[in-house]
């Protein structure tokens, strides 16, 4: 979907994004609080951890919804804190959020139309071609929304509007696309559908990020996965390293060795 970069050098190492001690703090509350984090390019991420946990607001910080109070976020290279949103995403960063957060009067190929916009200077904007280009036409392909494009976005299903916000994200061609919680709400099959789409995406060299919750679907479709808890990274590694990580049981389970959370921590361990 999108070329490698022209111009920006990767971090040596191969690494996309390099994050190291991020702290983002709300009225004195640490939602994420001394964060490192390392991407290799290309790799598919899964990043999970109980709610609460700091998710949301560390992907908030990268993509500049929030301001880190310390650290640093090295993308291919260059630092994003401080620079503003539509910048990030003009650097090639790309998000969709935990409520799918499409324009309901539009058409679905119109929705996908404003969000190649975006990434657009002033100059570009004005001179841009409109409607069904290329860009417009292989996102909305990708998800699989194509025959879809003259529907109004209002009546799309649940799943149909997260794979349409990932189009509107996958047009403006980011090298780093982060996912919070793309299969919530998703019937079984959607759900497969989805963990082809993801895989497809950094098989043709987009490097993805996915918040997951759900257990059943981080089994079928990770490889690393990161475990975040009160703001921490609390562990990193392969499915079967995190679930067999007597540390995340416990997280999972809220109270150690409660009977009562023993079904949220058999779902992590099983
Ligand atoms: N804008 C905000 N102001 C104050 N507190 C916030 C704000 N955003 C998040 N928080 C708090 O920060 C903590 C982390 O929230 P966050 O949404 O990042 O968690 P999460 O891991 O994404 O959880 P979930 O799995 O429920 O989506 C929570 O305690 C939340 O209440
Ligand atoms: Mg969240």
């Amino acid at each position: 979907m999108s070329a490698p970069t022209a111009g920006a050098s990767p971090a040596a190492g191969g690494a996309l994004l390099e994050i190291r001690g991020l702290k983002v703090v709300f009225d004195g509350f640490h939602a994420v609080d001394g964060v490192d984090l390392t991407v290799e390019q290309n790799e598919v991420r899964f990043l999970i951890g109980p709610n609460g946990a700091g998710k949301t607001t560390l992907v908030d910080a990268i993509t500049g919804l929030v301001k880190p109070a310390a650290g640093s976020i090295r993308f291919e290279g260059g630092e994003l804190v401080k620079r503003r949103e539509h910048q990030i995403v003009r650097a090639g960063v790309g998000r969709t959020f935990q409520t799918p957060t499409v324009f309901e009067q539009l058409t679905v190929l119109e929705n996908v139309d404003v969000a190649a916009s975006f990434r657009l200077g002033l100059p570009q904007l004005l001179r841009r071609p409109r409607g069904a280009t290329p860009a417009v036409t292989a996102a909305l392909e990708a998800v699989g929304l194509d025959a879809l494009g003259d529907a109004q976005a209002g009546t799309l299903s649940h799943g149909q509007r997260q794979w349409l916000e990932v189009a509107m994200v996958l047009c403006q061609g980011p090298r780093l696309l982060l996912l919070d919680e793309p299969v919530a709400g998703m019937t079984g099959e959607e759900r497969l559908r989805t963990g082809e789409l993801i895989t497809r995406i950094a098989g043709e060299g987009t490097t993805v990020l996915v918040i997951e919750h759900d257990m059943d679907f981080v089994r079928r479709f990770a490889t690393r996965v990161t475990v975040m808890h009160e703001g921490r990274i609390l562990t990193e590694g392969t499915v079967s390293e995190v679930q067999q990580d007597e540390t995340v049981r416990e997280v999972y389970l809220g109270r150690p060795r409660d009977a009562r959370g023993a079904g949220a921590a058999a779902e992590v361990a099983s």
